[in-house]
């Protein structure tokens, strides 16, 4: 850089010499660019999922026993992954309408009204959608405004916490304990209800609890939601896998109907995970609102797995009892083995998850995941990646063949005994 007087007398001016200038350049240009600075404020405070952490710790380690990952270790059952090579075989290759095939949608009509009671119109109700976790997601999306308050039971799923603050609303959570099978009381509701509540999300039978609802403690909480004019989504994706009394969905008593939506997918009851199909029920216009978003984002669910759920809805449901009953032997089984050595567990009434107390041992649920990961070889997911409110507990999914939960909960013995012998 040069200084230099103006003819006049005038004070010195700068000028940069081309050198100067190529130097600058360099420099501006060399700037490492931020990418992370790009990221918006709501992502960049959403946590890794718990569960993912952890499983990549698993993944590393050879002859790992697995009670983590939540899916069922059942493959599609054949006549379902049949209808999907057909699908092929015929060359449905191509998109289908945004809310989905019209039969798959009479066909979820026509299920959701036997099984579930409300009966949905299949031309404007019925949206089907990439999983339960797009219908979710989209929901929220379709109902959220910044800063509205969306109260859900905890423990809880991984997503819905991150889910609600990706739609710009406030997660609020609602503690369920073990002390009453992890149902979630009506009055435990209305001690957070503010005039920002607008949407209350269920999750019945729930993951990771396994916890259920009676028809009695749901006519309670409906009166919660009539009173304070909420809407509500109600996850039931673990429905058919209910093991003791009637599943009852919050859409079938009175006066909910018109402000549920209800969610349900193919996932858990027909070992579909890796399809990727699910559906939403619920008031025209509200449908109407989430379509709007998944045909900009998703435009339509896989055209071969809609074909797969066509005859998963209307040929399997013998397949879903036949697993659900050796769930049942599974489950029998492992809540006996958690109690017996000292780890109380209540017993789920549905999904394939259960959830003892490791609050006896000392260690807190992440350090006892750890260690029983490393020195046992067993892998289970710590309570507190399903929220604060699930800490001081242990998920252990029950979708595993028997002699490896069998093989899981005698090493998990070894470690406990350890653990209280202060080794
Ligand atoms: C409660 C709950 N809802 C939704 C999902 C996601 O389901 P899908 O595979 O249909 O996206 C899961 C998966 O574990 C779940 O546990």
């Amino acid at each position: 850089m040069v200084a230099t007087t103006v003819p006049g007398g005038r004070p010195p001016y700068f000028f940069l010499s081309p050198a100067s200038v190529f130097v600058l350049l360099c420099g501006v240009m060399a700037a490492p660019f931020q990418s992370g600075g790009l990221i918006a404020r709501h992502v960049r405070d959403i946590p890794r999922s718990g569960i993912r952490e952890f499983f990549d710790i698993v993944q590393s380690m050879p002859d790992v026993i697995s009670l983590g990952v939540g899916e069922p270790d059942f493959v599609t059952p054949w006549h379902i992954r049949e209808a999907a090579i057909y699908a092929l075989e015929r060359g449905r290759t191509s998109y289908t309408s945004n809310l989905g095939l019209l039969k798959l949608r009479e066909a979820i009509s026509a299920s959701v009204e036997k099984n579930f009671g409300p009966s949905y119109d299949p031309g404007s109700q019925i949206l089907i959608t990439v999983g339960v976790s797009e219908a979710l997601d989209i929901a929220l999306r379709a109902v959220v405004n910044p800063g509205d308050e969306v109260l859900y039971h905890e423990p809880c799923y991984v997503s819905y916490a991150p889910g609600i603050a990706l739609a710009h609303g406030v997660p609020v959570p609602v503690s369920c304990t073990s002390e009453n099978g992890f149902a979630v009381t009506a009055s435990a509701i209305e001690k957070v209800i503010t005039p920002k509540s607008k949407i209350l999300v269920l999750n019945f039978p729930t993951n990771p609890t396994g916890g259920t609802m009676t028809r009695a403690e749901l006519m309670q909480i409906a009166d919660v939601v009539l009173h304070h004019n909420l809407l509500v989504i109600t996850d039931e994706i673990y429905s058919e896998l209910t093991f003791e009394g009637e599943h009852v969905s919050i859409a079938s008593l009175p006066g909910m109907r018109d402000r549920t939506i209800f969610l349900h997918g193919f996932s858990k009851a027909y070992a579909m995970t890796g399809f990727r199909v699910g559906y939403a029920c619920g008031p025209a216009d509200l449908v109407d609102a989430m379509m709007r978003i998944h045909q900009y984002s998703m435009l339509c669910a896989s055209v071969i797995s809609q074909e797969a759920a066509i005859e998963a809805i209307l040929h399997g449901e013998a397949d879903t009892v036949e697993m659900r009953e050796q769930y049942r032997v599974r489950r029998n089984f492992i809540v006996n083995a958690f109690n017996s050595m000292g780890l109380p567990c209540h017993l789920p009434r549905g999904s394939f998850y259960a959830f003892p107390s490791i609050q006896s041992t000392g260690l807190n649920s992440k350090d006892f995941a750890v260690r029983l990961l490393r020195e046992e070889k067993v892998a289970c997911v710590p309570g507190s990646a399903f929220g604060p409110s699930g800490e001081g507990f242990l998920r252990c999914c029950f979708a595993t063949a028997l002699d490896q939960i069998q093989a899981a909960t005698d090493r998990m013995e070894r470690f406990v005994t350890r653990l209280r012998a202060g080794q």
